[in-house]
């Protein structure tokens, strides 16, 4: 530690921390521009200046490292004056159009020419002009406002991975650019519209919409991936207008995915806001004492074990577990919650966890990826991958690919091969990669659905689970094995046990006509035209899609916005969100609709409130006590072991060794995953401007 003193108070810090970490410590402010914690220092705008005692002029604190006794003032008429200059040189070419820029309200300049500004200006010559750029669908530019403070430079280029945009020119002619006009082509371009200070940079599909202070703020979890993106959901009237992230430095730092942020518009899109029955072949409007009874009716007389239940991708643990418990009160052993029809090692949490932990990503030193690519499946945990792979002073970080990306990784993988035969090679050590993953203190293998949802998937698992003994990737303290998920509901439901029971069907023994009634909550990534023509489908989700058009009776349920939810992310790690906005129409919270219709059946779930049905989950299983944190108990599901209950079910499918095929990308369009971002116009615009260049290719 090295002692400095700032203004007057003295302060201890690492060695290594600059005068602007310091004053931090000491609790003062220092205006900047350019510095951003996490991305490598610039030192162009100077606005960080203060006095260093004995140094000849003013210091960029956020360039100028700490020395053992250094004295700090942060607040003389020399440092006042300094500010006040250099703000008066950045606002000689600013247009100054607050009143129609949508940074307003919001903009770091506004706040620092207010807070440190001289409140006039000696310059009255004509301002510059910089002519617009087309960055794609997602980032509206208005170059005249940008400061050149690079930070969208340094983005690109450190955290998304993908070197686009550059500063070309000096001096007065000096432009942010993408040299070649063309769009952004990262999945995390929409961080550049928080990290841009100003105006330059703003978000395109939202712009005029409205003002920053207009907004109700309510925190979130982001359901596109599994990742569990910690979000704040910002509305006006009823409708939500904006997605941004939340900080959390153990999950996604302070970053979101595109389909995160800007899939927003899909929600006021092809909503179910009233119920339909299916009434000779055309549905019809219904009340909900109507679908309720006409369910009934169909529901008479039929046994449990012809009814069945198949949960989505965007489900909350409260409906699943609502769900569950109807099901279960109907006599129903047929659940599932894997529209992929993937397999898990349901032995144990740990089989279906991503072990490691996501902060823990940035320890690891070595890295084979099995039937994945990170930067589709979930973009937000690519970019650790990708600040592992650059912190090259903690020694190297070998990656290693089995599959073949269909795009730059945005890091250096190594191609090993297409299908898992490469496995063999590996665990008899023939393959150059396994030494360096027996060099490897915490090596990391991250298994991807790619894999998982293959015939010989439990034999891909079982050859990695074997590989990770061999390389020492499970030990005390560390769990290098890890399942990376793509769907927001999955480690939830496998929690709750939402899985075929004793004698139960799978999802595709459901749909291949196993069950007479199919209640489908929020399922529409399954092949809807194989659902057997005599079965009784309802659906209750909140978008009109494929499900819906096959069901016979639609209940309309509450997207993650519009109610309380319990997600679990691809770690283990149980997060809430909270309501924003209600849903539209006559649609419900899912969890309610489930509990009004068990009493109408005669199967009355046993909880009237959230709290109580958040007990009940805990009851179901103790990790949904742990709210935030990360737990690692074995999961019981109410005294079985998950195994117990459906493992023989759920490996029915599996064949002995390896399938000859090459793994298949997870996603076929990373914009189009869902009912949500299928029905947001922002991302069919991004599907068709990035095409085959983004969107994988089925085969
Ligand atoms: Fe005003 Fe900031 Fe917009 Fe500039 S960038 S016009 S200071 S709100
Ligand atoms: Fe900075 Fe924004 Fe200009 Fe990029 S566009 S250099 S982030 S002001
Ligand atoms: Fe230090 Fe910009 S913040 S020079």
């Amino acid at each position: 530690m090295v002692r400095v003193i700032v203004d007057g108070t003295p302060v201890d810090v690492p060695a290594g921390f600059s005068a602007l970490q310091a004053c931090e410590a000491a609790g003062k402010e220092i205006p900047r521009f350019c510095y951003h914690e996490r991305l490598s220092v610039a030192g162009n705008c100077r606005m960080c200046l203060v006095q260093v005692v004995r140094a000849p002029k003013p210091v960029a604190s956020c360039g100028f490292p700490v020395s053992e006794g250094m004295e700090i003032l942060t607040d003389t008429e020399v440092v006042r004056r300094a500010r006040r200059a250099v703000m008066e040189f950045l606002l000689i070419n600013h247009p100054l159009d607050c009143p129609i820029c949508d940074q307003g309200g919001e903009c770091d300049l506004q706040d620092q020419a207010y807070g440190y500004g001289s409140g006039m200006s000696r310059y009255h010559e004509a301002k510059r002009a910089v002519t617009d750029k087309d960055l794609g669908p997602l980032v509206k530019t208005v170059m005249t406002r940008c400061i050149q403070c690079t930070r969208c430079v340094r983005f690109t280029t450190e955290v998304a991975g993908t070197p686009e945009l550059g500063m070309v020119s000096r001096g007065e002619n000096a432009e942010i650019t993408t040299y070649v006009e063309k769009a952004l082509t990262s999945e995390l371009s929409g961080n550049l519209i928080d990290i841009c200070p100003v105006g330059a940079l703003t978000a395109k599909p939202s712009a005029f919409h409205a003002r920053s202070w207009e907004y109700k703020k309510t925190d979130s979890i982001d359901v596109m991936d599994a990742v569990g993106t910690n979000i704040q959901i910002q509305a006006r009237g009823g409708e939500v207008m904006r997605i941004v992230p939340r900080v959390n430095d153990e999950v996604n730092e302070e970053w979101l995915s595109d389909k995160g942020r800007f899939s927003v518009d899909g929600l006021k899109r092809k909503r179910l806001d009233r119920p339909w029955v299916r009434v000779h072949g055309k549905l019809m409007e219904a009340s909900w004492q109507d679908a309720f009874v006409a369910l009934a009716r169909r529901m008479d007389g039929v046994s449990g074990y012809q009814i069945g239940a198949i949960a989505g991708d965007l489900c909350d643990a409260e409906s699943l577990c609502a769900l569950k418990d109807l099901m279960t009160a109907l006599g129903s052993p047929n659940l599932d919650c894997r529209q992929d029809n993937a397999w898990y090692d349901l032995s144990a949490r740990e089989g279906y966890l991503f072990n490691s932990s996501i902060p823990d990503i940035e320890n690891a030193d070595a890295l084979l990826l099995v039937g994945t690519h990170p930067r589709h499946e979930a973009p937000v945990l690519n970019a650790r991958i990708r600040k592992r792979f650059l912190e090259a002073g903690r020694g190297g970080f070998p990656i290693a690919m089995i599959g073949h990306p269909t795009t730059d990784p945005t890091y250096h993988a190594e191609l090993l091969g297409d299908g898992p035969d490469i496995l063999e090679k590996l665990l008899d050590g023939t393959h150059p990669f396994a030494e360096r993953l027996q060099n490897a203190k915490r090596p990391m293998i991250i298994v991807g659905h790619g894999a998982l949802t293959r015939h010989d998937a439990a034999s891909i698992y079982e050859a990695c689970k074997k590989l990770a003994a061999q390389a020492g990737a499970v030990s005390e303290g560390w769990n290098g094995l890890n399942i990376l998920h793509t769907a927001a509901s999955r480690v939830g439901a496998l929690d709750l046990g939402f899985l075929p029971g004793a004698r139960g069907r799978s999802a595709t023994g459901m749909l291949r006509g196993g069950v007479d009634i199919l209640w489908l909550l929020g399922a529409d990534e399954l092949p809807i035209d194989k659902i057997g023509a005599d079965t009784f489908v309802v659906y209750q989700g909140h978008h009109g899609d494929a499900a819906a058009a096959r069901a016979d009776i639609i209940l309309p349920g509450a997207a993650y916005t519009e109610k309380p939810g319990t997600y679990v992310n691809t770690e283990g790690r149980v997060q809430r969100s909270f309501r924003a906005v209600f849903p539209p129409g006559e649609a419900r919270e899912d969890w309610r609709i489930l509990r009004a219709f068990s009493e109408v059946v005669g199967k009355k779930l046993p909880y009237d409130t959230l709290e109580s049905l958040r007990e009940r989950m805990a009851e179901v299983n103790p990790v949904f006590r742990l709210i935030g944190g990360l737990a690692r108990p074995t999961a019981q599901i109410e005294g079985q072991t998950i195994t117990e209950a459906s493992a023989s079910v759920v490996s029915a499918t599996q064949e002995e060794g390896f399938a000859a095929s090459p793994f298949r990308p997870v996603m076929q369009d990373y914009y189009q995953t869902n009912t949500i971002s299928r029905a947001s116009p922002t991302m069919a615009d991004c599907s068709r401007v990035y095409g085959p260049a983004r969107a994988v290719a089925a085969e």
